[in-house]
């Protein structure tokens, strides 16, 4: 195993003790929530059961036996858990590295807390050297990338990718975001845009990080 799944893998094992008895759990999408559905395995009759963020995770979490449910169905989540790909000083993420920011961002909005589990190689002062993933309609593809252009970014269609949801990703490069709620309000203004992947009216409560040597809760600036 490769250092950085080590650290991926000793946030995700910390996670666990997030969870509570009896709860229903949101589970985000990637790397590092693979470790952390590895680890629920064990206590998957302690949880109520989970909502889960993509296609891919409902998958794993039904073949260790956990209960996915519908969101509509629910109407308490107490926790989320999921990684990032950027997170700054004040818990605002970047997301949708894996492409599945549209789900995630909703479960994020419907719970209670959000636990971020990132390595310490995601930590960044200010957002936006990662790619800031669209998720964007299909047939608004030119026009949203125009749209993009005219604010100095850089978009990169993830070719041979479509979304859970059956719509196509942008990476907008070249993003110095200095202001993320004021950014994230801007791009969700252009037709088309179904989901940024910006998680900053919303950010995560809480981030575990993990180091070569241990995992931290991280303290907000
Ligand atoms: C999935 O769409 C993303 O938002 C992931 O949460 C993010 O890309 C982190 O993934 P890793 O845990 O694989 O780095």
């Amino acid at each position: 195993m490769t250092n950085a799944d080590q650290k991926k893998q000793a946030v995700a094992r910390a996670a666990i003790e997030y969870v509570e008895y009896d709860d229903i759990v949101g589970v985000g999408t990637g790397s590092t929530v693979d470790f952390f559905i590895e680890y629920l395995k064990p206590i998957k009759n302690k949880i109520s059961g989970a909502i889960a963020s993509s296609i891919s995770t409902k998958e794993k979490l039904e073949a260790i036996g956990v209960r996915v449910l519908d969101l509509n169905d629910v109407s308490d989540i107490p926790i989320y858990i999921d990684g990032a790909d950027e997170v700054n000083p004040n818990f605002q993420l970047i997301k949708g590295g894996g492409g599945a920011l549209t789900r995630e961002k909703i479960i994020a909005g419907a719970s209670k807390k959000f636990l971020c589990i990132v390595d310490n190689s995601k930590l960044v002062d200010v957002l936006g050297k990662f790619p800031l993933p669209l998720e964007v309609v299909p047939m608004a593809r030119s026009f949203v990338s125009r749209e993009i252009i005219k604010i100095q970014g850089m978009p990169a269609w993830r070719e041979n990718f479509v979304t859970d949801n059956g719509n196509i990703i942008l990476d907008v490069n070249h993003m110095e975001i200095m202001e993320p709620i004021k950014l994230e309000k801007d791009l969700n203004q252009i037709s088309g845009v179904l989901t940024v992947g910006l998680f900053a009216a919303r950010p995560a409560d809480k981030v575990l990080v993990s180091n070569e040597k241990d995992v931290i809760e991280l303290k907000k600036k």
